[in-house]
């Protein structure tokens, strides 16, 4: 009998955890260079330099410990309650869009107009989100997403949008949308998905109301109809944006 049919004893068992820890420890998790970006720094993590500082270890290329586990087929609720680091202003947007009557595709958009804020990156995330989500979407769904990062710099008064206070706060009062984006509102003025882009606009709830009752739970018939869950786990499907997803589940993956 060999040493892996028979059981182990209490000590061997020691050993063994012992050392899964210490390979645990060793499992070096590294940042990709956007996050240095961020920071004002061009540079990465290579090999070479953190085997200097963590002499042969080895580097994480499954989920990182330090976040809530995921499980093995997520589904977009997971992400919801795993990944994204606010809910509110989304539930909040969406139950807007749901007391003022209006249909799945614009509520779900509404749901689903910021995620990419929530969860992966801020520059231009109404392109990402609308990536994202786009091969489980109604095209009409992702289509206003993308636009909706256009059209909230632009006012329409006549559909209850004028242009945000917030905004001005935020930006202050001489900021100027660049051509691209400016050109993507001309392009969405005469647009058939128009106003569904628009309402997303017109929901977005920009003073956040801490006292405002929100609950996933309120939604998940409407993602249940309306977004399309793939079998093997989002993230792990071969979907043209699945990567985006596995990248959220794996943010340290060395590669
Ligand atoms: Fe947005
Ligand atoms: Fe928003």
């Amino acid at each position: 009998m060999n040493q892996h049919t028979r059981p182990q004893s209490i000590s061997e068992q020691a050993d063994h955890l012992e050392e899964e820890m210490m390979h645990e420890l060793e499992r070096v998790v590294t940042k990709s260079t956007l996050h240095y970006l961020s920071d004002g720094e061009v540079k990465m993590d290579t090999s070479v330099g953190l085997w200097a500082q963590h002499p042969g270890a080895v580097f994480n290329m499954g989920p990182d410990p330090r976040l809530p586990p995921m499980p093995e087929k997520p589904t977009l609720i997971d992400y919801f309650k795993c990944r994204f680091a606010q809910h509110a202003h989304l539930l909040q947007s969406a139950t807007h869009a749901l007391k003022a009557g209006c249909n799945e595709k614009v509520i779900l958009a509404c749901l689903l107009h910021d995620i990419a804020v929530v969860s992966f990156i801020r520059c231009d995330h109404g392109y990402w989100g609308a990536q994202m989500i786009e091969p489980y979407v109604d095209e009409e769904v992702s289509w206003a997403v993308r636009t909706h990062q256009a059209l909230r710099f632009f006012p329409d008064e006549a559909a209850g949008y004028p242009y945000p206070e917030m905004y001005v706060k935020l930006f202050g009062d001489d900021y100027k949308p660049e051509p691209y984006i400016v050109a993507e509102y001309e392009r969405a003025r005469n647009h058939k998905w128009y106003m569904t882009s628009r309402l997303i606009c017109v929901n977005d709830i920009y003073s956040f109301d801490p006292n405002a009752k929100v609950n996933l739970d309120d939604f998940v018939d409407i993602i249940g109809r309306n977004f399309r869950q793939p079998e093997e786990g989002l993230g792990l499907d071969s979907s043209p944006s699945a990567h985006m997803w596995r990248t959220m589940m794996w943010p340290n993956r060395f590669l």
